[in-house]
């Protein structure tokens, strides 16, 4: 490992925020619930060069970009944003055209660079790349063989094992894969989506998820189940060398009871 300063990355995703503050996911205050997460972010994990936002940051509400960037702006440090099966990608690339909060495709920093593709598909809640997708991957992928690459997106790529989020998966996830095969300089590949942790390792390229930051859903359930789990965000540490460090932190755990949240201490 490098002693060269590492790259410092959040990854927070799926804040599902609508237009009035307030609204509720699954019980859930989406605004209380992120406004939670981005305090802890500046408690334990201040002065990011750059934070990673990955899909569903409105939920079904093209008006609410302007509140996902005023929520943000206060972590000052730039938000690169990419959109989920609940964004409007027109509409987002729009309102987050510029600015610290702002819709990316590609990003250099410390001799890596992050790819932020758009594996939503217009109408239905599904995953798929488009062809335009797979190319700017394989293109940045062959342009830069030197810089250790982060692939970002929001559908999850390869089975979450929970079966009904499987049936959202990027449906050519095969392509995906078999585009990063060629490269050797490819260390990760994360998402959103699926409200929970993930953590696996396919041929030394790190498969990773990061919690929603409102509602999370139980691994492995048959249909969407609540998790207690408190929403989160992923933290990394990324060296010149390609070595890779990360974890998940999360608020404090909730307990509900009719119908009210109170947090409680760990
Ligand atoms: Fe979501």
């Amino acid at each position: 490992m490098s002693t060269a300063a590492p790259l410092r990355v959040i990854q927070i995703s799926d804040f599902h925020l609508k237009t009035q503050p307030g609204s509720r996911l699954w019980g859930v205050d989406v605004d209380a619930s992120l406004n939670a997460v981005l305090e802890r972010i500046q408690t334990r994990h201040p002065q990011p060069d750059f934070v990673l936002a990955t899909g569903d940051l409105v939920g079904d509400d093209p008006e609410a970009y302007d509140r996902v960037r005023q929520v943000l702006e206060p972590l000052k440090t730039p938000v690169y944003c990419l959109p989920g099966n609940h964004d409007f990608p027109a509409i987002m690339s729009r309102m987050l055209r510029d600015g610290r909060v702002r819709r990316e495709r590609h990003v250099v920093a410390g001799g890596w660079q992050f790819v932020l593709l758009d594996s939503s598909f217009p109408g239905v809640p599904d995953g798929h790349l488009a062809y335009g997708e797979l190319t700017l991957l394989d293109t940045v992928l062959a342009i830069h063989p030197e810089l250790h690459t982060m692939v970002c997106l929001h559908h999850n790529p390869v089975p979450s094992q929970t079966p009904w989020l499987d049936t959202m998966t990027v449906s050519n996830g095969d392509a995906l894969l078999a585009v990063l095969d060629r490269y050797p300089q490819v260390r990760a590949v994360v998402w959103g989506h699926i409200h929970a942790e993930f953590a696996d390792l396919r041929n030394s390229v790190h498969l990773l998820a990061a919690p929603a930051t409102c509602v999370q859903f139980k691994p492995r359930t048959p249909e969407p189940q609540v998790d207690d789990q408190p929403p989160g965000y992923r933290w990394f540490e990324l060296h010149a060398d390609g070595a890779l460090q990360t974890g998940v932190e999360r608020i404090e755990p909730v307990v509900r009871s009719n119908g009210l949240t109170r947090r409680i201490s760990a």
